[in-house]
């Protein structure tokens, strides 16, 4: 049995987390760390020594850590863990690049592991390799993200990288020589009036500004929808003459993220250093 903590136990994804440890019988839950819980947060949590303070898992024996807090108790969580040898699946968003540098090197050198991911739904991982695969032959790409009105950054972390991830792999496939033939040229029209007037039709400069989203990425334009009762949502359009391609995932559930969890949980020993993203874990 693997000895699991989970970080930020008492919050939205913690509570889950815990719930998912504790029903995996090759896991145990040893440690349910939340300064919170003493709010009156920690009712789901019954018969566990809910503690404060990430130093419990040394006292719980713990393997491996879940990290579901806030960005500024992340990265010294992350640094505790890499220090003490107790491996990690780090699910909180919002690290910038330097905190995540940091992390990559404290792993990398210590002798505990991690597994980020912004995105632990295993079907979100498979529509951005989808839209990885399938951009290349279209001539037009852009991404609606759609999510409950809680949400305070746009655009989601998975609707960027998806747009980053769709740009550089046209990009490669142009590059690469495997633009030409019946490949298309996302990026060359995407977002822009000029695919309209390239192929002849009336070109309009009237555009509302907003109207059209952002180009988050070189030739992908990302609109973000913030709507009471959505959950997480998000659709990759693809466009050609005459076709289009939609690629559309939703996470209805914060159990959509559990599997992806439990996959890190049980593989992040074995995976040395730092990991990101699941990609590997899948085999993709
Ligand atoms: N990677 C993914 O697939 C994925 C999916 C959903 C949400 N998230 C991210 O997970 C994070 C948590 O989301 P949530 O909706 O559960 O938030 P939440 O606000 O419900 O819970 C966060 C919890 O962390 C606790 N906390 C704060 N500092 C702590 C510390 N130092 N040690 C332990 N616990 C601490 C808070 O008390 C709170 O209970 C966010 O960053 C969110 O964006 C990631």
């Amino acid at each position: 049995m693997l000895r699991v903590g989970v970080l930020g136990a008492a919050g939205r994804m913690g509570r889950t987390a815990c719930a998912a440890v504790s029903a995996d019988p090759d896991l145990e839950l040893v440690a349910a760390i939340d300064p919170a819980a003493g709010a009156g947060h920690g009712g789901d949590l019954e018969g566990l020594v809910v503690a404060a303070d990430v130093s419990a898992l040394k006292e719980a024996g713990a393997e491996v850590a879940v990290d579901f807090t806030v960005a500024s108790a992340a990265l010294a969580n992350a640094t505790w863990c890499a220090a003490h040898g107790v491996h990690l699946v780090m699910g909180t968003t919002g690290l910038d690049e330097a905190a995540v540098a940091r992390l990559r090197q404290e792993f990398e050198e210590g002798e505990a592991n991690c597994v980020m991911a912004p995105n632990f739904a295993i079907g979100a991982v498979l529509m951005m390799r989808f839209a990885e695969l399938a951009a290349p032959w279209f001539d037009s790409a852009e991404i609606i993200e759609l999510h409950h009105d809680g949400k305070l950054d746009a655009p989601s972390g998975t609707a960027a990288l998806t747009a980053r991830r769709v740009s550089a792999a046209v990009e490669n496939a142009r590059l690469s020589g495997g633009s030409g033939g019946s490949r298309g040229h996302v990026g060359g029209h995407v977002g822009s009036p000029r695919g309209l007037a390239d192929s002849g039709d009336e070109l309009s400069l009237s555009e509302a500004p907003g109207t059209r989203g952002s180009e988050t990425a070189p030739g992908v334009r990302v609109h973000s929808v913030r709507l009471r009762g959505l959950v997480a949502h998000q659709e990759v359009l693809l466009g050609a003459a005459g076709q289009v391609l939609t690629i559309r995932h939703d996470s209805l559930d914060r159990a959509s993220f559990m599997p992806g969890v439990i996959l890190a949980v049980k593989k992040v020993p074995e995976l040395r250093g730092f990991t990101i993203g699941l990609e590997r874990l899948l085999g993709l």
